[in-house]
Formats: structure tokens, sequence, C-alpha cells
């Protein structure tokens, strides 16, 4: 099968997938087309990063609503979460917006069929690469809204463990953290109405993912 990039690879490529529902840890699995395994690990647990690819192949079928599955696409782990319709509501309320760096994701950090408020294809799903713009860090998930946890009137999204910073269920920043940027959206396309393929842009859409301002 040929790839993004002219890698040629082949359907059986045995990807690696970390699966974590909230922050409590595994309560599903999601898989992968083409014959790719699946490794299921409580969040947070190490695990080595599995070769490059440079196309990835996700079935979001078995993802239930607030649940997210991490890949990794040319190294980088990527997070796909099917978000609620609280948590899309939330990303577009006014009040919100003003909590952020980059409400409007002008920053090019995403592909143009992103550049929306919910910096994806379908609003359901967010498809984002899971490094903080600030140092690196794997932001950690914690999609709930919640009084004291992990920090006080947490709105639901994502918190950096390394200096704090803090990004909304469409991988936007929070004003006056560490991270000076939104997290990247990678290229993907629907390939099927639950399939994703990471790596690839939608027919008649060109995007260079080198081209993002930070990884
Ligand atoms: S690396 Fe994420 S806040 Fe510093």
């Amino acid at each position: 099968m040929e790839r993004a990039g002219g890698a040629a690879t082949k359907s059986t490529r045995r990807d690696v997938l970390r699966v974590a529902s909230g922050a409590a840890g595994v309560a599903a699995v999601a898989g992968a087309v083409g014959g790719a395994a699946y490794l299921v690990l409580d969040q947070g647990a190490d695990v080595a990063p599995p070769r490059a690819a440079d196309a990835v192949e996700v079935d979001l079928s078995p993802l239930a609503t607030g649940q997210q599955v991490m890949v990794f696409w040319r190294t980088f782990p990527v997070f796909v979460v099917r978000r609620s319709a609280q948590a899309l509501a939330t990303l577009r309320d006014p009040d919100h917006f003003g909590q952020l760096a980059d409400p409007n994701s002008k920053e090019l950090q995403q592909p143009p069929y992103a550049q929306n408020a919910a910096r994806s294809i379908k609003p359901e799903f967010a498809v984002l690469v899971g490094v903080c713009t600030h140092m690196g860090c794997t932001p950690q998930f914690y999609p709930r809204p919640h009084a004291s946890e992990p920090v006080a009137d947490w709105p639901g999204g994502y918190l950096c463990p390394c200096h704090g910073s803090r990004y909304d269920l469409a991988g936007r920043v929070f004003r006056d953290f560490p991270a000076p940027y939104n997290l990247p959206v990678p290229p993907h396309r629907f390939v099927g109405d639950k399939t994703i393929r990471i790596g690839e842009n939608p027919a008649n859409v060109t995007f260079d993912f080198n081209s993002i301002l930070q990884i």
C-alpha cells in the first residue's frame, strides 16, 4: 500500500495503540485497520514508541463518547478523542473563548480543514498531536469538567504534567501558561464513516505538516 510521503508499507504493519479513558485508565479497545496489533495499557504506563508509520488507519467504532485512543504516527503520539455534545458546546462558549491564547486557531498549527471551532473534520472526533508546544511533554487527558480535579474549576481537556500548561478538548492552549501554541492537528482524512487515516489529507487538499509553527 502506497502511503503519504511515498514510502511503501504493508497492510500487515503492526502498530501499537495505547488506549485510555479519562484519567482513570483503560476502558476500551479501539481497532486499527489492516491487521494492526493492539496493546492496551493503563494511562501513564511507560511504553516504548513503535516504529514510525507514514500513515496509520484507525477504526473508531469501538470508541465511546468521552474516550480517547492514542496511536503513533511518525513516532509522534496522536490523540483521537470522541467528544460529547456537552464538550462541543463548551468549545463554542464565549466565556471559554476568553481564556484561550488562540481561540480561532489563527496560528498555523492545523490544516485548513481543521481551522474551525472544533479543530476537526467531524466535530465529534478530534485528532491532535500529543506533544506539548512548550517543551514537548505529553499532556494528560482529563476530559470531564470537575470542581477540583486535576486542578480547581477544571473545564475538561489536557493538563501538561511538566509545567502546567492547559489545553481544551480541541487542543487549544489556555492563556497565561507556558505553552505558546495550540496542539498540532496532523493531516488526516476519513476513509469510512468511523475510520480515519492519519498522515493523509482529504482529496484535493494540500497541507504539509512540516509547515506548522511548532511541534
Ligand atoms: S512541556 Fe508542557 S508545560 Fe512545559
